[in-house]
């Protein structure tokens, strides 16, 4: 039996790790409504008022106060790369001394690609993975182009731009999400922006102090390209997203999905706060192979999982290439996506930079783990929605980025009525 219903997906993750840090450095109380309350995003939150910031929860908005003296700390960032790399470009120009660190997962991952440019400031890190020690100093502003399309390696540099003195000028070749150019001037800080031939130059010019603002995030789209799969790929299914965020730099999955000729509407456009959202309904229907590779893979690198098991229901051949970043996400997604799809009969293989699926087959039942990775959790999940026998273990890690997926699961799957 299909899946049919409708989503409040819960609000964006990358937009709620901005609004509980930059609120956390504001001058003044920064309101946030509908915001993500997953374990990273708390990590951001925890770490802003283990640094000074004043946080006030109601039932309806999480206020924090911010404070631009950053008090000595150690912080665990806990699964959470955008807050050990955000954090490191915020405090890098603060007041005293700071230790980052995290779960394994984070321990493994790069931050060269933060500390080096970093280290272009000024500013004083050691360390080339979890921990970092961070000796706040004055900072003086800097240029520097993206090496990878990285939205946390831009936004590092842009926070550490606020704390610099002069300009500081981050060239970005390929667009990545742009959350922290939107959402700086909704704080009072100028961004300019400037599309040339060698990128996007975006310009900050410090220091300077952020001003408090009232955010209400819109529902993530990572998050709810899992109904859009479940819904694709399911029997006579049907479900809808509701206020979505349509951010053009996160919805490269749903352009996707609709190449593979899926049936997506798109309903009940609306703009909020310099973010336009939406209601996605996705319905069954066959679906091809695509080619996915070049400057379409940061757009929607998150739901590369989900793009191989669409592709394991898709007729012909899926490739994905130019997307090696998923060797340094929370698990090295080539790998764990490959092996887990395999387990499940899938004909998928690793490549240096992506996967080649054939399709299509018919999932078969096995025993799949998450191996400690929320995306890989909630797409072997969606898997199971096709095949009931198939048994997803390590599944409580949802509790990362969405923490309700399963009480929406079985919502949906309660809820035969529309
Ligand atoms: C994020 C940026 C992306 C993305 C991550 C969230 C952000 O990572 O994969 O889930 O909020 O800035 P990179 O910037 O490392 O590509």
């Amino acid at each position: 039996m299909g899946l049919r219903g409708t989503v409040q997906v819960p609000g964006d993750k990358s937009m709620t790790h901005r609004a509980f840090l930059f609120g956390g450095i504001a001058e003044g109380t920064t309101r946030v409504r509908n915001a993500l309350e997953g374990a990273d995003c708390l990590a951001s939150l925890e770490a802003m008022q283990a640094l000074g910031a004043q946080i006030d929860r109601t039932p309806e908005e999480i206020r924090i106060t911010g404070t631009d003296t950053f008090q000595e700390a150690t912080i665990d960032c806990g699964n959470s790369g955008t807050t050990i790399r955000l954090l490191s470009g915020i405090l890098a120009g603060g007041q005293a001394a700071y230790a980052l660190d995290g779960d394994a997962s984070l321990r493994r991952r790069p931050m060269k690609r933060i500390t080096e440019p970093l280290a272009l400031f000024g500013a004083n890190i050691t360390g080339e993975t979890a921990p970092l020690h961070i000796t706040g100093t004055p900072l003086v502003g800097t240029t520097y182009t993206l090496p990878v399309a990285s939205a946390q390696v831009k936004s590092a540099m842009l926070l550490a731009g606020l704390h610099a003195t002069g300009e500081t000028t981050v060239i970005e070749p390929v667009l990545s999400r742009d959350h922290t150019e939107r959402m700086l001037p909704q704080f009072g800080v100028d961004v300019t922006i400037d599309e040339r031939e060698d990128g996007r130059h975006i310009r900050v010019q410090g220091p300077v102090r952020l001003h408090a603002t009232s955010l209400d995030i819109p529902g993530d789209p990572s998050s709810a390209a899992f109904w859009w799969t479940a819904a694709a790929i399911g029997q006579d299914s049907r479900i809808t997203t509701t206020h979505v965020l349509m951010n053009p730099t996160r919805i490269g999955f749903l352009q996707t999905l609709r190449q593979m000729g899926a049936s997506v509407e798109i309903n009940h456009r609306s703009e909020d706060g310099g973010e336009e959202t939406a209601d996605v309904t996705v319905e069954t229907t066959s679906l091809q192979a695509i080619t996915v590779e070049g400057d379409q893979i940061p757009s929607l690198i998150d739901e590369i999982p989900l793009l191989a098991l669409l592709a394991t229901q898709a007729e012909g051949r899926t490739i994905i290439r130019d997307a090696e970043e998923l060797r340094v996400k929370e698990t090295d997604r080539i790998e764990t996506v490959v092996t887990a799809l395999q387990r499940l009969g899938a004909n998928i293989e690793a490549t240096d930079d992506g996967m080649i699926i054939e399709g299509p087959t018919s999932l078969q039942a096995a025993e799949v783990d998450s191996a400690g990775d929320h995306r890989l959790a909630m797409m072997l999940t969606i898997a199971a929605t096709i095949n009931p026998e198939i048994m997803v273990h390590g599944r409580e890690v949802v509790e990362v980025s969405y923490p309700t997926f399963y009480d929406d699961l079985k919502k949906l799957q309660s809820d035969q009525s529309e």
